[in-house]
């Protein structure tokens, strides 16, 4: 792999790697570049790594100064540590944005950061599969300008690598498959009641295939989208590239049961379930301010599948029968159904509020 992201992108990358240490740029999105950094030092650079659950310094190349560390790794990770263990790290950097104020800029980029890796620490704990936190940390970038006074600064999270791919990428490698491209062609957004065709750009493209090995995969997003919302927890992003699944296999196995992992938390957010004395908080506008946020998390799925994802409405089907089938056992008999069926009710007026939109801007 090369020690150098492939495009040249500004400003350069806030990481100086050692000889044998290399960065590959995975993505660049508006608000943050995602770095696969993989650490080829065993020795040194794996034990300074290795500390990061302890709140020393990071050396990757040069020092870092990482102090806001020990209150999310709560352990070091056993990816990092030791020799002959994986040291592929996920950093995700949210870079400073000159549109910004600057004093906002920062403001902004660190409470996302540490929004984000709070999310997915909170995640862990209720059981929903995401990457472990290793570490947020500063990163001033030196060859930057100053801006009032400011020197500018990107905010880091270091998470485990999640070995597979996204949800989409499945989804389109599956479909590109030659056989099923001959099939047929459909209009994305087919499912969209409103008639007025001009408003959508119809494309040729090639149906998502429905097996059971893809109608798994949207059962067990359901069910692990259940358990975060049960959790209180709003992804408020979530499309097929935020779902990741580890090492699908290459072929169909009818054993396979898909190992799933939600990421990209930099919008999520809590409900409350509970009232001041901790019990479950039964006022009427408060289950319904609930029920909304799940409702509008399910209908941002629902609108990547059928945009990203033509004729995958069967797919979109079988996410809502494991997000209403799923059951858990730390809650009274019924609870978990009756509050399914207040979230999928809210749906359909999320929809219908959406499709209005559509039709009359
Ligand atoms: N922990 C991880 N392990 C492996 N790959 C990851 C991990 N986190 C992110 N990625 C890869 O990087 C991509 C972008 O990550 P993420 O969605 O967190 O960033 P983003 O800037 O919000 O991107 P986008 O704007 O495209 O949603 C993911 O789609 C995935 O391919
Ligand atoms: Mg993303």
């Amino acid at each position: 792999m090369a020690n150098k992201p492939r495009s040249n992108w500004s400003p350069a990358p806030p990481v100086e790697l050692t000889s044998n240490s290399s960065l590959e740029l995975l993505s660049q999105g508006a608000e943050a570049r995602v770095w696969l950094l993989e650490l080829n030092e065993p020795d040194a650079t794996a034990d300074s790594i290795g500390s990061v659950g302890r709140g020393r310094t990071v050396n990757v190349g040069r020092s870092i100064s990482v102090p806001q560390l020990t209150s999310f790794a709560q352990k070091p990770s056993p990816l990092l540590v030791g020799n002959g263990v994986s040291r592929a790290v996920i950093c995700k950097e949210r870079f400073p944005k000159k549109y910004r104020h600057p004093q906002l800029d920062v403001s902004l980029t660190k409470s996302r950061t540490k929004g984000e890796a709070r999310s997915l620490v909170r995640c862990q704990r209720a059981g929903v599969p995401c990457p472990n936190v290793l570490a947020i940390a500063q990163w001033p970038i030196e060859s930057g300008e100053e801006r009032n006074g400011m020197s500018p600064i990107s905010y880091c999270l270091f998470m485990e690598k999640v070995d597979g791919c996204t949800v989409r990428q499945y989804l389109e490698v599956k479909s590109d498959e030659p056989a099923i491209k001959s099939v047929a062609t459909e209009p994305a957004l087919k499912r969209s009641k409103c008639n007025d065709e001009t408003l959508y750009q119809p494309q040729d493209r090639v149906t998502t295939v429905i097996d059971a090995d893809t109608l798994r995969v949207a059962n067990t997003v359901g069910a692990i989208l259940a358990r975060m919302h049960t959790a209180g927890i709003i992804h408020g992003d979530l499309t097929t590239s935020n779902i990741m699944i580890r090492n699908p296999p290459a072929k169909s196995d009818d054993s396979w049961n898909p190992q799933l992992v939600f990421i990209d938390f930099g919008l999520a957010s809590s409900i409350s379930q509970t009232n001041q004395a901790g019990k479950k908080a039964k006022s009427h506008h408060k289950q319904q301010h609930n029920a909304e946020e799940k409702a509008v998390d399910l209908y941002v799925l629902e609108r990547a599948f059928l945009s990203t994802h033509p004729g995958s409405d069967k797919l979109v089907d079988e996410v809502w029968r494991g997000y209403c089938e799923y059951e858990d056992a730390s809650l009274p008999s019924g609870e978990y159904s009756q509050t399914a069926n207040a979230v999928m009710k809210r749906l359909d007026q999320v929809r219908m509020r959406g499709r209005k939109r559509e039709c009359f801007g």
